[in-house]
């Protein structure tokens, strides 16, 4: 049995929900030497920046159990050489582009915003938001709700009204739902979840940190619990907002993992760096997931898990699709398993 899996980011529809992560797949070039980029619901760029940047020195890279640590800091070429010859071989191509910014002010955000309002090709902007505030002693924008919102008021209102403006969150704060209903209220139309919490390592045969910058973003398998966890607590307050988890995907379970948590779009980051393909795969293997559990929509499994009490056992779309006569059908939980108490 075949299933719809169209989803949507705000009005715009995606053919699937399988994207890449922002930063790992540069921007699209290498990656369609293995497949058409249209395969996928859409390709997410590496954050764009004003200036060209050289990124961070090496070693920027160290393997950790389950999970990567890195310090590449944002390396490309600005946004001038981004407009002339990256985004227009997306839009010859017709690949959805989210194209993710990043800068170190409002300002500069907003510049950004305004640099791509009228270029052709872009489907969605993602603004990360993980990076130092340079007007803030450095104090990461993700982890001030109010400096994140402006900076997504910011991009929001010299945006074109009918592109998407994402959120990029971190986990690394105390309250993740602050932050995000923060950005929803400056404007953001969907938010992503999550960005690399900081790690650090420490090689114990040269006795240094292994990475130049002291300390790095970490990714893969070893953060996937994380993301669930910010993806579940996120959908629970915010119901009605489209969640882009990201964090750990490697198979198709782990996609359905994060769309019964409430994402109705999922990243696949760290993956492709030792498999070009794992974008196709894990959208095939989710969809055969979603085939043998019984769903004839892919948007009937988003948040499913929050209409059920935690518990073992294996069940089917018939027994865990919620009774709309029920009383609560349609009330997120407030997710009360996650109080502080409980942790
Ligand atoms: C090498 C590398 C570069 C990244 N660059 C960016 C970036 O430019 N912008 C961004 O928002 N996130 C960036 N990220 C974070 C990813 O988009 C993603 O949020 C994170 O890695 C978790 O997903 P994963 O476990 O599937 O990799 C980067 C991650 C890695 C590993």
């Amino acid at each position: 049995m075949s299933v719809d899996m169209r989803t949507y980011l705000a009005h715009v529809e995606l053919a699937n929900p399988i994207t890449t992560a922002a930063g790992c797949a540069s921007s699209g070039r290498e990656l369609s030497q293995f497949f058409d980029l249209n395969r996928i619901g859409a390709l997410v760029t590496r954050s764009i920046t004003m200036a060209p940047r050289a990124g961070r020195p090496t070693p920027r890279m160290a393997e950790t159990p389950s999970g990567l640590l890195n310090a590449v800091g944002l390396q490309g070429p600005g946004i001038d050489a981004f407009l002339d010859r990256e985004l227009p071989w997306l839009a010859h191509r017709g690949v959805r582009t989210v194209v993710s910014i990043g800068g170190g002010t409002v300002n500069e955000y907003g510049a950004l915003a305004r640099r791509l309002t009228d270029a052709p090709g872009v489907t969605a902007v993602e603004v990360n938001l993980a990076c130092p505030n340079i007007e803030d002693r450095g104090r990461v924008f993700a982890r001030d709700g109010a400096a994140a919102a402006e900076v997504v008021s910011s991009v929001r209102a010299l945006m074109r009204y009918d592109v998407p403006v994402i959120a990029k969150l971190s986990p690394d704060v105390a309250d993740i739902v602050a932050v995000a209903r923060a950005c929803v209220d400056g404007g953001a139309d969907a938010l992503s979840m999550i960005n690399t919490p900081v790690g650090m390592s420490i090689d114990t045969e040269t006795l240094r940190p292994a990475l130049a910058a002291v300390t790095g973003g970490l990714s893969g398998p070893a953060v996937r619990p994380l993301a669930v966890r910010c993806v579940w607590q996120v959908y629970a307050a915010l119901p009605g907002v489209p969640i882009i988890g990201v964090g750990g995907v490697l198979t198709g379970r782990d996609a359905f993992e994060l769309i019964l948590a409430g994402a109705c779009v999922v990243g696949v980051g760290t993956a492709l760096f030792h498999d070009p393909y794992a974008c196709l795969r894990i959208l095939r293997e989710l969809e055969e997931l979603l085939s043998a559990r019984g769903f004839q929509r892919l948007a009937d499994a988003v948040g499913l898990a929050h209409h059920h009490p935690p518990g073992g056992g294996t069940r089917h779309r018939a027994d865990v699709l919620p009774d709309p006569g029920a009383p609560g059908f349609g009330a997120a939980p407030g997710g009360s398993d996650l109080e502080e108490s409980s942790l």
